[in-house]
């Protein structure tokens, strides 16, 4: 059974991947034996995170580029495909959140979001999914959010953006199987530096206690089991999914 998880072989590519979530999913496919693409914006948290895979055992490589600069991200796969001889899993991880009222939010604000959370996913499963399919195999995992299915007043752009990833990912499955299979993860509330603010918020964390049949927000761990479900072959079956996992957030009317 654990060989239906393994990822031995596997060359995957995480955005995002210098902390937070991506920098866990990162660990967690290392250590389930891939070759792990770690990419992000700052050069010297990447090489760290990059370090720290290396010293647990892991096989990692760092790759520096905005994942919303369609250029560098052009060359960047190119040369990832060229070093690494293929890409087999995708993780579109990277996004970033500004919380304004959509009547306070410029225009330039919402792009950054849009182009950040959902543009960027567009753009790399597009060159990864050509590579994909004439490889015959791929798995891509895109990162959404409970605000993918819900709405929520002051991040107008990340909601829109979330739910706009799902439905990508339902389009992606349709065109890119048999062989390749394109999936969301859908967190909760997990403690990151994206939400700070929330976890200060006394009254917010109160809510997400009472809301969760977990009742705690989540951690990087909580994902980890989902991830390999969707990355490994044990999820040849599952495409065109959003994989909810959020304590019971989004399930229950407190
Ligand atoms: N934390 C949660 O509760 C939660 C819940 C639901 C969904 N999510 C989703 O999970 C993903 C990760 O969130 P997180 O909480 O781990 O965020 P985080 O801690 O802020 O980390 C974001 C990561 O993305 C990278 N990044 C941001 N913009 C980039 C760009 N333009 N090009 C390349 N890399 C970029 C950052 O590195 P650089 O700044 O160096 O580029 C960093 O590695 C996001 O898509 C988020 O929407 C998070």
């Amino acid at each position: 059974m654990p060989d239906l998880f393994s990822m031995n072989g596997r060359v995957a590519v995480v955005t995002g991947a210098s902390r937070g979530l991506g920098l866990d999913f990162a660990k967690t496919l290392a250590g389930a034996g891939a070759t792990v693409v770690c990419v992000a914006r700052t050069q010297a948290t990447l090489r760290a995170a990059v370090d720290g895979i290396v010293a647990d055992g892991g096989t990692a490589d760092a790759v520096a580029f905005d994942v919303t600069d369609e250029a560098a991200l052009t060359t960047a796969v190119a040369d990832i495909i060229a070093r690494h001889g293929r890409i087999d899993v995708l993780v579109n991880n990277a996004g970033i959140l500004y919380r304004t009222p959509v009547v306070e939010t410029t225009t330039e604000d919402w792009r950054r979001v849009v182009d950040t959370d959902l543009t960027a996913a567009f753009m790399l499963s597009r060159a990864v999914g050509r590579h994909m399919l004439a490889q015959r195999y791929g798995r891509i995992v895109n990162i959404a959010s409970v605000m993918g299915v819900l709405g929520r007043a002051t991040v107008g752009g990340y909601v829109a953006a979330k739910h706009g990833l799902i439905g990508l990912t339902k389009t992606l499955a349709a065109e890119l199987g048999p062989a390749i299979t394109v999936n969301c993860l859908s967190p909760g509330y997990i403690r990151t530096e994206l939400n700070v603010a929330l976890q200060e918020n006394r009254e917010f964390s109160t809510m997400l206690e009472t809301r969760t049949a977990a009742q705690r927000w989540g951690t990087s761990a909580d994902l980890r089991g989902a991830l390999l479900l969707l990355a490994s072959d044990a999820g040849a079956y599952i495409t065109g999914h959003s994989l909810v996992v959020d304590g019971g957030l989004t399930s229950i009317l407190a």
